[in-house]
């Protein structure tokens, strides 16, 4: 057993069940260590942060605070105030749409996304382009799922105000070249947001050399609870910007009619904050630091080849995305020839393994590659090679099950 391997043993919910969860784009599963955290700020410091003169919430809110220095740091070294707490990614796009793209984007101009976008990256766009009379332009990928240089560079034009990519496509599973669509996109005057719901939990991100003004992520996909979620702004946009939600703790002061917004980063965060959602995701980076991410790439992209390399001797299969699977961030997408996805899913289920079916919140792509709905089956990287071996067994046994002959 390799090293890595033995971090598997933090993962109660594994351990304690014979289910074999491959669906881990949907959300991840959390070490010990994270519920421990996430019990212990309860248990020793829980008061309102941020409000209290007493101990009880001076300590909630020097957690709370600590949380946020982790994340600044775990994205490349960026200022805390940078660091937004919202619920989750959707959360941290729109409020990137309604505080920068309503008050920066007019008639006429253009918002560029792909076509691979979840939903949570194109619906709030389309908001934006239907207020404001401008033109939401998609970038599409190649076969193998990539976007090209032509492609990029024919659709964003002087007329773009914003690109909002992906950094992992949660379907194809590909990693868009986002520094050089970010770099050419500023050539052009645009703002670039970058969703890394897909990729914080694979990979070292450094927003600053990515070239991102925005990026955006959720703590339950890396090791984190749900319920938390993150969004960096580069400080001289966020300081322009409006805020999103208006209530408590975001204020600096309140007459009948009007009120004064408080200093970053508190100004985006209206009502109690999520502490302790915030101190587990701190706990959830420590523990992917402590793992490694060049270990975590290795380890993912074993157990996808081996994957796909099985996957690839069923002939009724089609993979959607490239051949390669270095290039897939641990997820495969399939459909089988005469078999409705949610039928896959639900045969696999009976045995004992989660995986996603659906249209994955990302309808466009699947009308764009033709499929009304696909399977998904994502890995991480406690993930074991036996588990693949058994997910390839159950898989040859789907069609069967749905009435073909063995
Ligand atoms: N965005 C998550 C997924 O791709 C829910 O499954």
């Amino acid at each position: 057993m390799g090293k890595i391997e033995e971090y598997r043993k933090d993962f109660d919910i594994l351990n304690n069940s014979d289910y074999i969860y491959f669906d881990n784009a949907a959300t991840s599963q959390r070490p010990n260590q994270v519920i421990e955290a996430i019990a212990d700020f309860y248990r020793t410091s829980n008061a309102n942060p941020l409000r209290g003169l007493y101990d009880w919430s001076m300590a909630a809110t020097e957690k709370y605070e600590d949380a946020r220095r982790v994340v600044a740091d775990f994205i490349g070294g960026v200022k805390p105030e940078e660091i937004i707490f919202t619920r989750n990614t959707s959360e941290s796009l729109n409020l990137v749409a309604y505080s920068y793209g309503l008050d920066n984007v007019s008639e006429g101009d253009e918002i560029v996304i792909s076509v691979m976008e979840h939903h949570s990256n194109m619906l709030p766009w389309q908001m934006v382009c239907k207020k404001k009379n401008a033109k939401l332009v998609y970038l599409e990928p190649d076969e193998e799922g990539v976007i090209t240089k032509e492609e990029y560079e024919s659709k964003i034009t002087d007329k773009t105000k914003i690109l909002a990519i992906g950094h992992v496509s949660n379907v194809m599973g590909v990693t868009n070249p986002v520094k050089e669509m970010a770099a050419y996109a500023k050539s052009k005057g645009a703002v670039v947001v970058v969703d890394g719901a897909q990729s914080t939990p694979h990979m070292k991100v450094d927003v600053k050399e990515l070239g991102a003004d925005f990026f955006a992520f959720s703590g339950h996909k890396m090791l984190g609870p749900m319920g938390i979620g993150v969004l960096y702004g580069r400080e001289e946009l966020l300081e322009k910007m409006s805020p999103f939600l208006m209530g408590g703790e975001m204020i600096e002061y309140v007459t009948r009619t009007d009120a004064t917004y408080a200093e970053l980063p508190h100004k985006f965060e209206a009502g109690t904050v999520n502490a302790s959602g915030a101190v587990g995701l701190a706990e959830a980076i420590r523990y992917l630091q402590k793992v490694g991410f060049e270990a975590i790439e290795a380890q993912e992209q074993k157990l996808t080849a081996l994957l796909m390399e099985g996957m690839s001797k069923l002939p009724y299969i089609k993979i959607y995305g490239s051949k390669d699977p270095k290039k897939h961030c641990g997820i495969v997408t399939f459909t089988i020839e005469g078999v409705h996805p949610h039928d896959i899913s639900s045969v696999l289920n009976d045995d004992r393994v989660c995986i996603r079916a659906g249209h994955h919140c990302a309808q466009p792509l699947m009308q764009f590659i033709g499929a009304g709905s696909t399977a998904r089956a994502s890995l991480y990287f406690y993930n074991t090679e036996e588990e693949v071996r058994v997910f390839l067994d159950k898989l040859a046994n789907v069609r069967e099950v749905m009435g073909y002959g063995a």
